[in-house]
């Protein structure tokens, strides 16, 4: 690999060292406590583990950084230049049944924008990296988007909407009139790895409504190095941390927008 800052060494550090305890928790998924923190929310005490050995990891060599994490919320508030960006486990509702497809994202943010970013699957030992200016990678191999031209061609992946969503009707237009007009759309749960699937060429594009920032900060930093495109649409200055995103292999991008219903996009 060949990402050199401070920040990228840290963080996948970090994930290597949390998603020992993540694959221990896997295979005792039914060992688990689970506790219900609201309808189709779940939180784990794996989530828990794995965030502390996350949050302990970063805070001993930047104890003055920035934090905003899932579980844990906001750490050193007043440091909004170097911050953290974290979800121990994305995806977690495929973790507690057993699926693989999970993933701790990690992103760095200084002075507003992404600098770095990495998304690891400990079971697929998949480690997405990337930071600006210098590419992004699976492992040691460099990674870029998928050359596909044509929309209806495409292989799109998307979530939601979430049991507690008010706006299922109009996610559910939505997909229909997307999916009418692809090759296929997936559906895999874990938006961080829906992300890097499109950085990597596995899908051509990803577009979903309602996420949380800590879903795709580490994906944002990904995708872009890796030739793709991501923007938001209908954001909210009241809510920074929610998003709708559209992120894709940049060539497919306005075809992308154009189905997405147009007034709903700014
Ligand atoms: C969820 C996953 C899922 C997406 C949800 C997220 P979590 O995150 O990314 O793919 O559809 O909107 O909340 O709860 O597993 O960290
Ligand atoms: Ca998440
Ligand atoms: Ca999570």
């Amino acid at each position: 690999m060949r990402l050199e800052s401070p920040q990228i060494n840290l963080i996948t550090r970090a994930c290597m060292k949390a998603s020992r305890s993540l694959i221990r928790d896997f295979g005792e998924i039914e060992n688990l406590q689970v506790l219900e923190k609201g309808p189709g929310d779940f939180v784990s005490s794996a989530d828990k583990r794995t965030e502390k050995i996350l949050i302990d990891e970063l805070q001993k060599a930047h104890p003055d950084y920035g934090i905003i994490s899932e579980e844990a919320g906001i750490i050193n508030k007043s440091n909004i230049n170097n911050r953290w960006i974290i979800d121990p486990i994305d995806g977690t509702m495929n973790f507690l049944n057993g699926v693989p497809q999970f993933a701790i994202s990690i992103g760095y943010e200084e002075d507003g924008e992404i600098k770095c970013g990495a998304i690891f699957n400990p079971i697929m030992n998949e480690m997405f990296c990337a930071e600006k200016g210098n590419g992004a990678y699976l492992n040691n191999s460099r990674i870029r988007v998928s050359n596909k031209k044509k929309i209806k061609d495409s292989l799109l992946v998307t979530g939601g909407p979430k049991g507690v969503s008010k706006i299922k009707d109009k996610i559910y237009s939505e997909y229909i009139n997307i999916s009418n007009n692809v090759s296929n759309v997936r559906k895999f749960g874990s938006a961080a790895l829906d992300i890097a699937y499109v950085a990597c060429g596995r899908f051509d594009g990803y577009w979903q409504r309602e996420l949380n920032y800590w879903d795709i900060a580490a994906g944002i930093i990904i995708l872009k190095e890796a030739g793709g495109f991501v923007d938001f649409f209908e954001e909210d200055t009241n809510l920074p941390l929610k998003k709708n995103i559209l992120a894709t292999n940049s060539n497919i991008h306005e075809e992308l927008r154009g189905l997405l219903n147009k007034k709903n996009i700014e």
